[in-house]
């Protein structure tokens, strides 16, 4: 038996109504809101609480396989834990039927109305605890705002009522179980009650009130769908605005590659360092094309194009320039942009120079230039290409910016 085999709680979502002020085409619970049904709505709210629960949903007779569908769905992998059962032609018969068939080890049952569909998971969690901790029946209220007049049948005012006596209650309504089956058993056939609070002081049972979540609203006519409708359409607004934010803050990777040709009469620059004695590049400015793909992967990174759209290919203030120009340039725009460089890597793919020796120099050069983490390795390409016949030399950069926080702007 597993841990869940016995939830200790059930809910009963009652959606066995017609929703005749509502007055759609289908029973309001299988009334689309922003594309789910207010049932797969209200359900998601349930399967959202703390604690796993037996989840028994009262469907209109008419309904009986669409809700399963939907229960099944809004289930997942709790799919176990789910009873679906046609309702009543009464609230309260609705409740009964789905009280009837409320596991053996359930001792906290609660009933939801599936038409408070944006109702929050931490409601029904506070509920729960709300049973426990009192030992007797709890429902959500919410203070009334407006001033409550008690009418005559002629339509005059008999009186004001003292509103802050008053509470307007919601679901989820919850309960020990033993009470709910006690009232129940001994309510009055004739009753109409609308809610299963009443049910149960009649029977002579505290029922408190703890705060309840304008969220849970009931949505009862067609005004409350729009309203429904306008707060998921602002919920789905702020997610997507949270998003963009993500997005914007998140750190952005970049690559370079650059290919020059040995030219035997040039001397070598590399990784910014003079290399003495060892075949020179080709290029329009010192050649160092470790230097270049390093700017060409900070350049992309920052969405800053790369190192011939920015310094060109035949600017003669570059002619001969060394790498630390372009590295000095190429990092005032990317923090410009509001970046700062995590961290920089470059391999050097060819014959020679060899690395190995001068690698920790040209680390320490590179990072001092660029104040971030730079490392330099190197590989042949086993005589292979190119490189291998020792026509030239590739390097490959990679960079990870970061957002400066100090600079970021939206
Ligand atoms: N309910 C039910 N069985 C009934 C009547 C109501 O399961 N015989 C459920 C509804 O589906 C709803 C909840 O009880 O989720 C609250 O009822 P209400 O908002 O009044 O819904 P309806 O009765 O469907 O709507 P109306 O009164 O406008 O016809
Ligand atoms: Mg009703």
């Amino acid at each position: 038996m597993t841990e869940y085999a016995t939830p200790a709680v059930a809910v009963i979502v009652v959606a066995a109504g017609s929703g005749s002020r509502l007055g759609a085409a289908e029973p309001k619970a299988f009334v689309q809101l922003r594309g789910r049904t207010l049932l797969e709505r209200a359900l998601g709210s349930v399967f959202g609480m703390v604690e796993p629960a037996q989840v028994i949903v009262v469907a209109p007779d008419s309904h009986l396989s669409e809700a399963r569908a939907i229960a099944a769905s809004a289930a997942g992998a709790a799919v176990g834990y789910v009873d679906v059962v046609v309702g009543g032609a009464t609230r309260a018969d609705s409740v009964n039927r789905g009280l009837a068939v409320v596991r053996p080890g359930v001792e906290t049952v609660l009933v939801h109305d599936a038409a408070r569909a944006l109702t929050p998971s931490a409601l029904c969690d506070a509920v729960v605890a709300a049973v426990r901790s009192t030992g007797h029946g709890v429902v959500p209220g919410l203070a009334l705002v407006d001033t409550i007049k008690h009418v005559g049948e002629d339509g005059t005012i008999l009186a004001t009522v003292d509103r802050s006596a008053l509470s307007a209650v919601q679901t989820p309504q919850g309960f020990p179980r033993g009470v709910l089956l006690a009232a129940m058993s001994v309510a009055d056939p004739a009753g109409t009650p609308t809610d299963d609070a009443e049910i149960v002081a009649a029977a002579g049972h505290p029922v408190g009130v703890i705060p309840g979540d304008p969220l849970a609203f009931k949505i009862t006519t067609p005004w409350d769908l729009r309203r429904a409708k306008a707060l998921l359409a602002e919920r789905v607004e702020a997610s997507a605005i949270s998003a963009t934010d993500a997005a914007a803050a998140s750190p952005r990777i970049g690559s370079g590659l650059d290919v020059h040709g040995y030219d035997d009469s040039a001397p070598l620059w590399l990784a910014g360092l003079h290399w003495p004695g060892e075949r020179g590049l080709s290029g329009h400015s010192d050649g160092d094309a470790a230097v270049h793909a390093i700017c060409d992967a900070l350049l992309s990174a920052a969405g800053l194009g790369d190192v011939g759209g920015v310094f060109g290919v035949a600017d003669p203030r570059l002619e001969g320039a060394h790498g630390e120009v372009f590295l000095r340039e190429t990092l005032r725009r990317v923090t410009a942009a509001g970046f700062r460089i995590g961290n920089v890597t470059v391999q050097i793919v060819g014959n020679q120079p060899k690395v190995g020796p001068r690698r920790l120099e040209a680390e320490a050069y590179l990072g001092a230039i660029l104040a971030a983490p730079v490392s330099v390795s190197a590989t042949t390409t086993d005589r292979l290409g190119f490189t291998g016949r020792g026509e030239g030399l590739s390097v490959i950069a990679t960079c990870l910016l970061e957002r400066n926080r100090e600079r970021r702007t939206r």
